[in-house]
């Protein structure tokens, strides 16, 4: 005792104690400052005034059906200033036009490849014929036009166009081949909300880029998949938008290949999210955060009424593994500034949002006809890796089906279903979070999840025209974590 009493109370221990201690602490400052607060977009000083994709032209033909044009083409885009980037578009340089459409209507989509290789075009989303699908089985060759031609039958909600082309869907996708496709309905018509598209009602597409020197796209694959260090909205770089101190609707679509953002804003302020994938939710859920993966929308309403400039940021909320993942293939931990809101006086008051958004006709456990088991893991899904000549699911038309989606790796993977919307039963045994208990067609699932999800096939049969369910992270999808399925009439 009175050996170590001496120890401990020598110079050189009290010496080595404090420098171990002061280095310790030093240590964990470090980790925390690389995993939690480094903003590796600092410095940004939102120069630039936020592109709004705009409406597609549309021309209605003599049989009532509305008419739209696709060009899949080439372009040139100066993202950083100064400097030109080699880009994807659709009628443009990067991204494309926002389609707009009604519950109800009939729709022609001429798609034309411009390109110098195969592309598709698929609506993600959507409730459309697997012929009409825009899968890897609606190849359009160079210098080819494509029709899809459709009812839409669901109800209103924010979806999206994008190529699903054969093993090339990450590198046509992060070049700029995306856009919103918007579904209104009596429902969306009627009820008191911002919807006049933007002023009051702003879509927001968020994608995480590289850039090289010369200020050119670096598509590079790591860690299995693409990470930026770079934030383009709406492809915007260093972004900021004036609107209207009022309430204002945002249409957030994550059109990243990999990255998953936690939105919220820098005042952490309070707003209220209105809608998931495939529509409206019941009532409006209060909230500071919303996750997105890639491929899910979600649409926010936020009051700017006090005037104050406020920034839309994405929060390194990943937990340790994806930080650690996310810093190590772009040296970001995921905390990125996204867009600054300047509040500029109002024309109008606010729009006072309705309790009541919708009537989601839920689908009972007890209802099911069939279940499935999606069990993800290293780029296959249920132990087996894309193969466009397989069918790996049959689904009788008509039936009610609980998939249970479990992820079996240490990654998160979103998971996404082609023609339906379906609704999330549980999460590990518990029910969803208010702010997911509305239409989905992608869910976020976490390492060692387990998801249960319900669903309708009612519509489409075609037994030779396969749908597919797949990972969206893209590079994860074109690397075979996608399976197929067919709907039958028997
Ligand atoms: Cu967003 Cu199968 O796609
Ligand atoms: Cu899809
Ligand atoms: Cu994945």
């Amino acid at each position: 005792m009175l050996y170590i009493r001496k120890i401990t109370q020598s110079r050189a221990f009290k010496f080595a104690f404090v420098t171990f201690s002061l280095l310790a602490t030093l240590l964990a400052i470090l980790l925390y400052w690389i995993l939690f607060v480094r903003v590796t977009n600092a410095g940004l000083t939102f120069e630039n005034e936020l592109r709004i994709p705009p409406e597609m032209k549309v021309r209605v033909n003599e049989d009532g059906v509305k008419v739209f044009d696709l060009s899949v083409e080439h372009g040139k885009m100066e993202f950083l200033s100064g400097q030109i980037a080699e880009t994807l578009g659709v009628n443009g340089n990067y991204l494309g036009p926002t389609i707009r459409a009604n519950r109800g209507d009939r729709v022609i989509l001429n798609v034309s490849n411009y390109l110098k290789e195969d592309t598709t075009m698929h609506w993600h989303g959507m409730n459309v014929p697997a012929v009409m699908d825009g899968t890897p089985h609606q190849t359009i060759s160079p210098g080819k036009m494509w029709t899809a031609e459709y009812e839409i039958t669901q109800e209103s909600g924010t979806m999206w166009y994008h190529p699903h082309t054969h093993g090339k869907t990450a590198v046509q996708v992060y070049h700029g081949l995306a856009g919103l496709f918007i579904l209104d309905d009596e429902n969306s018509k009627r009820i008191d909300i911002p919807d006049t598209y933007g002023d009051d009602d702003i879509p927001l597409i968020i994608q995480d880029r590289l850039f090289n020197e010369d200020g050119s796209l670096n598509y590079e694959i790591r860690r299995n998949a693409s990470y930026g260090d770079t934030i383009l909205v709406n492809g915007t770089y260093d972004p900021h938008v004036s609107l209207e101190a009022r309430k204002i609707r945002f249409r957030i679509l994550n059109g990243s290949n990999a990255r998953i953002y936690w939105i919220g804003f820098d005042d952490e302020r309070e707003f209220q999210q209105i809608a998931t994938d495939g529509g409206f939710l019941d009532s409006p859920v209060d909230t500071t955060r919303v996750r997105i993966a890639p491929g899910e929308r979600v649409e926010i309403v936020v009051d700017f009424s006090d005037g104050k400039d406020v920034i839309l940021k994405s929060f390194p909320e990943a937990g340790l593994l994806e930080t650690y993942s996310s810093w190590s293939a772009a040296t970001t931990n995921g905390h990125f500034d996204l867009l600054e809101i300047r509040p500029q006086p109002a024309s109008r008051n606010s729009h006072v949002i309705p309790k009541r958004l919708n009537r989601i006709a839920r689908l009972e456990r007890g209802s099911a006809d069939v279940e499935r088991t999606m069990a993800m893991g290293g780029m296959v899904i249920n132990g087996k890796s894309m193969n466009m000549g397989r069918i790996d699911e049959r689904i009788r038309l008509g039936d009610t089906e609980i998939w249970k989606i479990r992820n079996q790796t240490g990654r998160m993977h979103p998971f996404h279903v082609h023609l339906v919307q379906f609704l999330i039963l549980d999460r590990n045994g518990r029910k969803p979070s208010a702010q997911e208990s509305g239409w989905k067609d992608t869910v976020l699932v976490m390492p060692e999840e387990r998801i249960d999800v319900i669903m309708k096939f009612d519509q489409h049969a075609d037994p030779d025209v396969p749908y597919m369910y797949h990972c969206h992270i893209l590079e994860h999808e074109d690397n075979g974590m996608m399976g197929q399925f067919v709907v039958v009439d028997e």
